[in-house]
């Protein structure tokens, strides 16, 4: 397949892989790139979009069209967001400064990680859209407590909460490398006064960070105690089963994320396009449904919708973006999807999100 234009520009997303490994280390490169153990996941995301036809519709005037959406209440250009991945910094010294401005720009929303290399505050600060902030559980709950206040403050609109994550997964290309995070770049939001680091012990030193600081006795109960300490919406990222769905509706979620955080935590877990019908009748529209894991097309963007998700997050796409090109790379990335997404529509005979319904995917 030709993936690159006739000035050797990129011409989707998956195109901008390779220009950004050229600007990266091998070690970043390594850290975005890998799944878990033998990354059948990794694979099974991209490939389970794939395999999904869009059963079109016929005479059904698309001239005007909108992909626009709301999302926790918030107007959005289109159903897709930047899914938080971690240490911007790696990919491009402007990191998440760069990626936040680039998706706001797009009209649409941001999810920063907890491990983002740049403070929350400066986030925020740059921003002309909704940035939402993820969260692990720390052993400390005072870590915890003290990190949501301060991104209430920030101005970040809800808590994603990671679950899928009680332990980080094996990836051996970080193993082999000794994943470490380079003296430049600190994690800046976990301690407000003490921006932290790691370097490996012998492994990947995130592994081992995680051993350090994150506690794997999450439990539901937790949610009542996030519910006490904010008003934020609480999205939880990282289910793949109806019956987690439906205890995360009965604990009074505000979204979830059908995820298996890109592949990297359980190897052999489903694809989420698998799962996501599953998950979405089980909710039943009491809930927003998000998904996330190998979308890097317009086109699957639309079979999320047609399976009942309400929005779409992309994560390697972005990073690629800003390794290939900072701000504009990710620009570049935005403009693809939405362009995609919007040819997509017209080809389906959709003019708006609404008519983007379960049939597409059978006939
Ligand atoms: C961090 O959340 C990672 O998946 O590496």
């Amino acid at each position: 397949m030709t993936e690159t234009g006739p000035n050797s520009s990129p011409l989707n997303v998956r195109a901008m892989a390779p220009l950004a490994q050229k600007n990266l280390s091998a070690m970043a490169w390594a850290y975005y790139d890998s799944g878990a153990d033998d990354e059948i996941t990794l694979r099974e995301n991209e490939a389970a979009w794939g395999r999904a036809s869009l059963h079109y519709r016929v005479m059904a005037d698309v001239e005007n069209r909108s992909a626009t959406t709301r999302v926790l209440g918030h107007e959005l250009s289109c159903p897709i967001m930047t899914a938080p991945t971690a240490f911007h910094g790696l990919a491009h010294e402007a990191g998440e400064l760069a990626t936040a401005t680039a998706t706001h720009d797009a009209g649409t929303a941001m999810i920063l990680s907890s491990l983002s290399t740049t403070n929350v505050e400066e986030v925020t600060a740059c921003s002309n859209g909704p940035v939402f902030f993820q969260l692990y559980l720390y052993r400390d709950r005072e870590v915890s407590r003290d990190l949501i206040h301060r991104v209430e403050e920030a101005g970040c609109k809800a808590i994603v909460l990671t679950v899928d994550a009680p332990m980080l997964g094996n990836r051996e290309r970080d193993v082999h490398g000794q994943f470490s995070l380079p003296e430049n770049l600190k994690i800046c939001n976990l301690k407000a006064d003490e921006p932290l680091s790691f370097s490996s012990r012998g492994g990947s030193g995130l592994a081992e960070f995680f051993q350090d600081h994150l506690d794997p006795g999450l439990k539901w109960e937790h949610l009542d105690w996030m519910r006490s300490i904010t008003d934020l919406p609480i999205v939880l990222k990282g289910i793949c089963r109806a019956d987690d769905a439906k205890q995360a509706v009965t604990s009074g979620v505000d979204a979830l994320v059908v995820s298996n955080h890109g592949g990297r935590q359980l190897d052999t877990s489903p694809a989420t396009f698998d799962v996501l019908p599953r998950v979405c009748d089980a909710v039943e529209d009491e809930c927003e449904v998000w998904v996330d894991g190998g979308i890097r097309r317009g086109t699957d963007v639309i079979k999320a919708l047609a399976a009942g998700a309400t929005a779409t997050l992309i994560g390697r796409p972005i990073l690629w973006g800003l390794g290939y090109n900072g701000q504009d790379g990710v620009a570049e990335v935005w403009s693809m999807m939405q362009r995609e997404l919007d040819l997509g529509m017209a080809l389906c005979g959709c003019r708006d999100v609404s008519q983007i319904t379960r049939d597409l995917l059978s006939g």
